[in-house]
């Protein structure tokens, strides 16, 4: 039901457009003269409450005196006519509105955008918009927007939140020969979110690769489900990922998780493959439309030049596809298909000799080759050959392979028009062609990348089920009833160890007598720290003593800390001191979590120390996370041979690691309600099989 009235949106075979314009300046006058232009083959009715006829056709003073059904309705008229129009749309029983006028949420005009949504929903319309440039489909022939043509064809469907970034992209598909099928601008996306459009996109036939340019998901969620589910590659640029987030942390976490972070993470979890720039959206989109995904690491590369061959060698390295030599055998048998004085090691070096036959015998014996996962082709102009021909050669290999279709190939060419030529014969061929070595390779990788995501994404998710979420509640609760938002370091040392976090055994004391009594209980040496809502950062304020090995000790620290406290913060509400045990050393890293505005509860995960605090070498999830996501997350920085055991150092006990990040996953899930950021910042790893220890706590309520 809900696709077909995306359907009547997206493919309609009747549309209005309100707000049509006999004046060739006005943008009602643009979208019904494109819609001719274009070609669109349904009914056309502009309604213009004063003219006869705009662009030659018969115009209609309101919507009701149109004598068919009309599944669309283009709207451009001022803001403050839109939800008058919107119900007589419903009226008409219109299936979708496309709503290019401005002046709604987009400036601060959020009521009016929710009163036109709410009024065009009780009459089961969907809304492309408002603050839209339109949309446009070339198998419907439709160009339903203010943007000049209809973009060269190709087998795509770009989605943009940017209007006038739209038009240009829409334009650029001419210079840069990468068509689309459709463009479809989304603007506020008061409806009508990616979601919706990724989910209806993956059932339209003639759209075989999504692709994307967000400045901001209002849910988060829901966009990474309908991702997930779809069944073709969706392709995203994200913008605006500079300064989002990082402002007004309270905790290390909080600090550290940008947007391009989160949204990096989520894109990952939803099988979402990144384009890093307009360029590369460019590139990847041609790649991913045109090509399946690559379903082995085994990438050869045919080159007629080492110079290309190289930096194509060091391209695969990059985007984490390094080139393997062939097995030798293989090698043997490429040998034939080949010049004698070249190389069949990977790069296959067929010199710059290497004409017609040799492109096309080789490409034909490696694309064909079982041991090949996908193969990138490359040719440095010569004198001696002609780009066409090798261009022809390669195709025409590829297609006697039989395994077009079946792994990927992109071909890179270096040189001048000819080449270009070349190219643009491969593209109409659905041969995805670029002009440098390095394109080429991070079009395939993507495409591997692709497959290694879906992979994942079709993993099994384990859930933890040792949790105790009423006794997190009681800890939490008693912050709340005092007034707090944040937990002291014995409240959310509790909330942790209610989810099975292996926290060090902490008392508070409120007397020096009472220090000493505890720590006798739990046995010296100890560690000793102020307990104080008002005191985040222990340390800094002088409430750190650790490795106190006796009573004398004890008694001193006591004193000092209160008076470092004191010093530190004059009104500071003491609880007392924490009297906890001293852990032995251990590798020191880091979980934590924020509550996404986009996302929800989100998981990090870095080595601890030096590593957090400079070099920022962390890794998120947004929650749950399994047991053999956490396990990636561990292998995943930078510092993981650190935890795998490095210079005769033991392997850290990673098993455990993992189950306590999918825990404290789950923890951040089930109290999503209350908990806003949180870390466990040292805890430190042992060897394989002796676990670990959350040795500080950090919890920060959400505001209520
Ligand atoms: N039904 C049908 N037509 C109506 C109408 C109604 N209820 N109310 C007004 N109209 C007609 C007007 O008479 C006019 O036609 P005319 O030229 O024959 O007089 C036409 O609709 C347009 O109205 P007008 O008042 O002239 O507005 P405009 O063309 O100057 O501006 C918008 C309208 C929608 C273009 C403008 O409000 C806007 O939002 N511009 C920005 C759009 C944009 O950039 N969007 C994309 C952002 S990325």
């Amino acid at each position: 039901m809900e696709s077909k009235v995306l359907d009547g949106l997206m493919r309609p075979k009747s549309i209005a457009i309100i707000g049509a314009s006999t004046d060739p300046t006005k943008i009602g006058y643009t979208v019904v003269n494109n819609i001719i232009k274009g070609g669109y083959e349904g009914s056309i009715y502009p309604v213009n409450p004063k003219a006869d006829e705009i662009l030659g056709l018969k115009s209609y003073k309101s919507l009701q005196e149109i004598p068919g059904e009309v599944d669309a309705a283009v709207i451009t008229v001022p803001s403050k006519f839109v939800l008058e129009v919107v119900d007589e749309a419903g009226k008409k029983g219109v299936k979708g509105l496309i709503i290019i006028t401005s002046g709604f949420g987009e400036v601060g005009n959020k009521e009016l955008e929710a009163t036109v949504v709410a009024k065009a929903h009780e009459y089961g319309m969907r809304i492309l918009g408002p603050n839209i440039v339109g949309t446009l489909s070339n198998s419907e022939k439709l160009n339903a927007s203010f943007a000049p043509l209809l973009p060269l064809p190709g087998k795509g469907a770009l989605v943009s939140q940017s209007g006038a970034l739209l038009i240009a992209m829409d334009m650029a598909t001419f210079t840069r020969r990468v068509g689309f099928e459709k463009l479809i601008s989304i603007g506020n996306m008061s409806d009508v979110d990616f979601a919706d459009l990724v989910e209806w996109l993956d059932k339209d036939e003639t759209t075989s690769c999504i692709t994307l340019y967000i400045e901001g998901i209002k849910d988060g969620r829901k966009f990474m489900n309908a991702a997930k589910k779809a069944t073709k590659p969706v392709i995203a640029l994200k913008a605006g990922v500079s300064a989002h987030g990082a402002a007004a942390a309270a905790s290390h976490t909080g600090s550290l998780a940008g947007a391009a972070k989160v949204y990096g993470a989520a894109f990952q979890q939803a099988g979402v493959v990144q384009a890093t720039d307009l360029g590369n959206l460019f590139d990847l989109s041609l790649a991913l439309s045109l090509q399946p995904p690559m379903k082995g690491d085994n990438l050869v590369i045919i080159t007629n030049g080492g110079g290309v061959g190289v930096l194509a060698t060091d391209a695969a390295e990059r985007f984490d596809l390094p080139l393997k030599f062939a097995p030798k055998d293989v090698q043997e048998e490429l040998k034939k298909h080949m010049p004698v004085f070249g190389s069949a090691k990977n790069p296959v070096d067929l010199t710059g000799m290497a004409g017609y036959d040799w492109y096309h015998d080789s490409t034909k014996f490696v694309f064909s080759h079982d041991w090949a996962d996908g193969l990138v082709v490359l040719y440095c102009e010569t004198a001696m050959t002609e780009p066409m021909e090798i261009a022809q050669g390669i195709k025409k290999a590829l297609d006697e392979s039989g395994m077009l279709g079946k792994k990927p190939v992109t071909v890179s060419f270096v040189g001048g028009d000819k080449s270009e030529k070349a190219m643009q014969w491969l593209v109409e061929n659905e041969i995805p062609a670029y002009g440098a070595p390095d394109l080429a390779v991070h079009a395939i990788s993507a495409l591997r990348e692709y497959d290694r995501m879906k992979e994942i994404i079709s993993e099994p998710e384990e859930t933890i089920t040792t949790a105790n979420k009423e006794i997190a509640l009681k800890a939490i609760k008693a912050a709340r009833d005092d007034g707090r938002d944040s937990l002291t370091e014995i409240e959310a040392k509790q909330v942790f160890s209610a989810y099975g976090l292996p926290v060090t055994t902490t008392y508070l004391a409120k007397s020096e007598e009472d220090a000493i009594k505890l720590a006798k209980e739990i046995g010296f040496p100890i560690v000793m720290k102020i307990v104080s809502p008002d005191i985040l950062h222990k340390s800094d304020a002088g409430g750190v003593k650790v490795n106190i090995k006796d009573e004398a000790g004890c008694r001193d620290a006591y004193k000092t800390i209160l008076t470092n406290a004191k010093a530190y913060k004059a009104d500071a509400n003491i609880h007392g001191v924490a009297i906890q045990e001293m852990a032995p050393w251990g590798t020191e890293v880091i979980l934590g979590s924020v509550n996404d505005s986009t996302f929800g509860p989100t998981m990090m995960f870095g080595l601890g120390g030096i590593f957090v605090e400079v070099l920022k070498d962390v890794t998120f999830r947004v929650a749950p996370v399994s047991k053999k996501s956490a396990l990636r997350m561990i292998s995943e920085i930078r510092g993981a041979p650190i935890l795998a055991g490095v210079r005769g150092e033991a392997p850290r006990d990673r098993v455990k690691l993992s189950e306590t990040i999918s825990s404290y996953a789950q923890m951040i899930v089930d109290l999503s309600e209350e908990i806003s950021e949180s870390d466990a910042n040292p805890v430190l790893v042992y060897e394989e099989g002796k676990g670990l220890k959350v040795a500080d706590a950090r919890i920060i309520l959400k505001k209520k």
